[in-house]
């Protein structure tokens, strides 16, 4: 397992590869959340080259640290998805290529997340609701029938894995709570306490905290719609939104918020972290799209991350809906 950066997958040759050198121009990007009058004060950036600034065997143990998490004894394998896929991201690799702005601007924030502090988490589930509920995790694993989901994954910024899931599908929280007719939206909001979460040089502060996302409620009760309490057999990582997070296949990565802490029934369309900065580049509905590209690039082709070592991809084809629209598509027509 190469910890130190090598290349980085922004070094791909762009007659490759989609473009999007002025998505990775951080400066370029920084430039856009100050004109969106997002920033207040932000640091110097540090870029990806180190994992964390320590060294590599340090470092490597700590990631390993990071995933070594109780594993969860009893979930049922759930192959109904599996044929779009062949090859699973290793984990190595997964655990130490996220996004988690909480924690800092880079991919490399796994070790900056081992902060989130994840103990007597609780979750509320309020709003327009019969049943509102305020749960802990134990109960979450007890009152609802874990599986693995084995989903593919596709970032906004055009990079993909395949990542096996521990969770439960929303709709049996839905089930549970009951919502009212009156309830046509359901807010996600993300753990945030600027005090832990910031990350070292990096503190967009002015930015909508806490980070929140939202769906109609016909796409919530979807099938496909997934919480997920863990991944590669064990406990969530910190860096991959412990202890529970949402999971949306067909919709780009942003819609899956990290560390949730309420879930509100509402009545009208929330708002939410990426759409407040920037509409016109994260809609609300933010379904993966290979004909619709984004402002800054296009969408019709991913890099896949798969084994290392080191980071490694290979260019595949974006698919509508990143392949699950016999499941989705519907909601749409
Ligand atoms: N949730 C929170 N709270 N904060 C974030 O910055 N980033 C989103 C999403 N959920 C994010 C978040 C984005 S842009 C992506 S691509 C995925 O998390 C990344 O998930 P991963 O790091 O587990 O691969």
């Amino acid at each position: 397992m190469v910890l130190i950066r090598k290349a980085q997958i922004w070094d791909i040759a762009e007659s490759k590869v989609t473009s999007e050198k002025n998505y990775w121009n951080r400066r370029q990007f920084l430039k856009t959340l100050a004109g969106a009058g997002m920033v207040a004060s932000i640091a110097p950036l540090t870029g990806c080259s180190s994992l964390g600034g320590i060294g590599k065997s340090t470092a490597e143990t700590a990631l390993e640290n990071s995933l070594k998490l109780p594993t969860i004894d009893s979930f049922s394998k759930n192959p109904a998805f599996n044929k779009l896929q062949k090859t699973i991201t290793d984990e190595k690799i997964a655990g130490q290529y996220n996004n988690f702005y909480e924690f800092g601007g880079t991919k490399n924030i796994w070790l900056n997340a081992q902060k989130l502090p994840t103990e007597n988490w609780q979750v509320a589930v309020t709003g327009l609701v019969k049943n509102p509920r305020t749960y802990d995790i134990d109960q979450l694993k007890k009152e609802f029938s874990l599986e693995q989901r084995i989903y593919r994954f596709r970032c906004v910024e055009a990079w993909s894995m395949v990542l096996p899931w521990i969770g439960f599908p929303m709709k049996q929280l839905i089930a549970a709570v009951e919502p009212s007719s009156k309830a046509k939206y359901v807010s996600f909001t993300s753990f945030y306490d600027p005090e832990i979460t910031k990350g070292p040089g990096f503190h967009l502060g002015s930015l909508p905290w806490p980070y929140t996302e939202g769906l109609r409620i016909e796409e919530m009760a979807n099938e496909l719609a997934f919480f997920a309490l863990g991944i590669y057999g064990h406990d969530l990582p910190k860096q991959h939104g412990a202890p529970l997070r949402m999971v949306i296949p067909w919709k780009y990565g942003f819609k899956g918020a990290k560390s949730i802490v309420k879930i509100e029934f509402v009545e009208t369309q929330p708002a939410t972290y990426w759409n407040t900065i920037d509409a016109r580049e994260y809609d609300f509905e933010a379904n993966v799209n290979p004909d619709k590209p984004h402002p800054r690039w296009s969408q019709a082709t991913e890099k896949f991350i798969s084994t290392g070592p080191g980071l490694s991809w290979e260019i595949k084809e974006t698919l509508p809906y990143n392949g699950y629209g016999e499941y989705v598509a519907s909601l749409y027509s």
